[in-house]
Parts: structure tokens; sequence; C-alpha cells
């Protein structure tokens, strides 16, 4: 394991990191803060060091940084015992030069898994317990100065028979590596051993799939609700909801069904957090950009007064330009046509467009 002070991470810095921002009062992280907000957007430690343009506009416009890949199991311990947080320590180090906080994504998710964690996963339920603690032991001690929020579990809610991501069987739990190694009590597991590793922490609980007006989203919605009021019944520690907004236009958005979910949530005492929003364009697109833009920008104002209006105080886009976008390139996510989509508040120009409109009006509340 490398523990790097925060000097040396400074020292670690390109020069486009170190090169701070006058602060501008037009930008979605100056706008947020105004309203006693807080804007963000997902990044990649590639690009912060190769082009100087999206680091910038990362340093203008964010003002919390979630690491896309950096954070996630694949990249910090590839090899058992063997961690590398190089990439995700260059996301520190920029985030400090330009007083930005980082969340921590994910600790536990069924994808970036190493082949051995699956492997050992398999082996015993003593031996993925062991796993998991030195995972989280390693991780959260290393980051713990800089890192205050992870999203410990990501998606543990299984998507509806017949939805988008069938799968066999309809247990409202998604069927994971964790899953099948733990059992459903698996959640419970990782956050309490979150907590033994750091009290202070926020703990937070990431899914997707829960936002519009489908019979699956509705579902999934009721399965999610069961699930965190088990973990709050049980005393275990949990402190905020993630919705990751992966929002389609294809499918309906209604705000009231949404606000009643949000409102259950929060009386349940968690903090609510809009964690990956970004918006998928429909199969049929409308002529001209202006009214696919339009059409966009409208959506995440709806999506965004409803949430904030329950009381979201954060929201973290899913990257800022459609030029680095998993939109784009992710397969079974990207258009099957090739068309690039325009689901993020930047274009590929890096000029801002209708959706960074919608963001702003939101945060302005
Ligand atoms: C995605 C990244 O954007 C891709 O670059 C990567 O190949 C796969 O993961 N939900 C999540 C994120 O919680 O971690 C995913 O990020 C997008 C869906």
């Amino acid at each position: 394991m490398r523990r790097r002070t925060a000097l040396g991470l400074a020292a670690a810095l390109p020069a486009c990191a170190r090169a701070q921002q006058a602060p501008r009062p037009d930008t979605l992280r100056a706008i947020a803060r105004a309203a006693g907000r807080g804007f963000g957007a997902a990044v990649r430690a590639d690009l912060l060091a190769s082009d100087p343009a999206y680091a910038a506009l990362f340093a203008a416009e964010a003002e919390l940084l979630t690491p896309e890949w950096e954070g996630k199991w694949l990249a910090l311990q590839p090899e058992e015992g063997k961690f590398d947080f190089s990439a995700l320590n260059a996301i520190i180090a920029f985030a400090q030069a330009n007083r930005q906080r980082v969340r921590g994504h994910a600790l536990l998710w069924q994808e970036a898994i190493p082949p051995w964690v699956a492997t050992a996963l398999a082996e015993s339920p003593e031996r993925a317990r062991a796993v998991m603690e030195a995972h989280f032991s390693t991780v959260l001690n290393t980051t713990r100065a800089h890192i205050r929020d992870w999203d410990v579990v990501n998606e543990p809610i299984a998507n509806p028979a017949g939805a988008d991501v069938p799968q066999a069987g309809d247990n409202p739990m998604r069927d994971t590596p964790w899953f099948r190694a733990l059992g459903p009590d698996y959640v419970e597991i990782a956050l309490r051993a979150a907590r033994a590793q750091d009290a202070t922490l926020r703990l937070t609980l990431n899914e997707y799939g829960i936002e519009e007006a489908t019979p699956d989203a509705e579902e999934k919605r009721t399965r999610l609700l069961a699930l965190l009021r088990r973990l709050l019944d049980r005393n275990c520690p949990l402190d905020a909801l993630g919705i990751q907004a992966h929002l389609q236009m294809r499918k309906p958005f209604d705000p009231a069904p949404f606000a009643r979910f949000l409102e259950q949530v929060r009386v349940m005492g968690l903090a609510i957090l809009i964690t990956e929003l970004d918006v998928r364009e429909p199969d049929t697109l409308a002529a001209d950009i202006p009214a696919r833009d339009a059409a966009v920008a409208e959506r995440v104002k709806l999506f965004l007064d409803t949430a904030i209006g329950a009381g979201c105080r954060t929201v973290i886009t899913w990257g800022l330009t459609d030029r680095n976008s998993w939109l784009g390139s992710e397969p079974g996510v990207a258009r099957p046509d090739g068309v690039a989509t325009r689901g993020l508040p930047f274009d590929e120009a890096l000029q801002r467009k209708p959706m960074w409109q919608a963001i702003a009006s939101a945060l302005r509340g």
C-alpha cells in the first residue's frame, strides 16, 4: 500500500491542474453554492492529465468530483493485496488544487470486479467477508482524509422480470457475486464493515432505474424502500440514498410518484443525492438539434425540480460533455446507429447547451 501526503499529491499534479481558475459566478458550481446546494460531475483521471480544456471545464463548473472508474475495485485492487491508488490520487490532487470535494464510487458493485475476487467469493462466506473487509480497510483508510462520502453498495436491487435487463427468478435483490456469496444480508454486512472502518464517513447506497413512470421503475422503488426499511429497522448504519438518474427520453417521467418516493426516503432520515445524471435520447430522434436539446433540457428541469423540491441538495452529472460520455462509448448504452448523444450539459465542443441552463435554473430553485 502506498500512502501519499497532501504535499506529495500536489507535487504530482500536472501543470494544467495547478492553474487556478478565477472564481466565476456564472458556473453550475457557483450557482449551486449560492443556493446552498452542491453540483459536481464524474471525472476521468486520464482526461484530466491529457486534455487541458477538459480539466479547465471541470475546475470551473464542478465542486464535487466522482471518479468514473478510478474508485472501482478493478482499478484499486486488481490483484489480491496489490493496491494501486495512482489514478484516484490524481483526481484527489486535482480536487485539492481546485478546492473541490471527491465522492467515493464504489466499494461494492457487480461490475469492475477482477477475476481473483470472483474466485474468492465463490470459495466460502468467510473468505468473502475477509476479502470485503480487507478491501474496505485499505481503501477507506488510505482515502480517509480526502473522501468523506462513499457509495458503499452500488445497484443492489434486481430489475423486475421482463425489464430491460432481466434476470433469472424474481428475487428483489440483484443476483450478484456478493449476493451469491453472502446472501441478501451482504448489503448490511458491507455497510457495517464500512462504518467499522470510519465512524463519520457518509455511507451511501446507490441505485438506478427508479426514476421514471414505468411499472418496472415503480416495482424497483418498492423493492428499494423495503430494503432501506429493513436496514434501518435493524439499526444498520446508512446515511444517504444515491439516485443515479440515467434518464431515458423513451420512458415517461411523472413528478408525482417520484416525489412520493423521495418523501418516503426522506422521512427515513436519509439524505438524497442525484449521483449520475445524464439523458439517453429516444430511438427515434427529433429532426434537428435544437429540438433534441430542448426536449432533453425540459426533462432535466422537470426531474431536478422534483428532486430538489423533495430536499435533494446535491446534483452530480455522469461527465460534463458529450465528447466524453459513456452514452457515446459504452456497448449497450451508445446508440446502435452511431449517432452522437446529447445527454450532458456541454456539447462535443465544450459549449453550454440548454441542459446547462436547465440544471442552473433547477439549482437556483
Ligand atoms: C460506467 C462508466 O461510465 C464506464 O466508462 C464504464 O465502462 C462502466 O461504468 N452506473 C454506475 C457507474 O454506477 O459506475 C457506471 O459507470 C454507469 C452506470
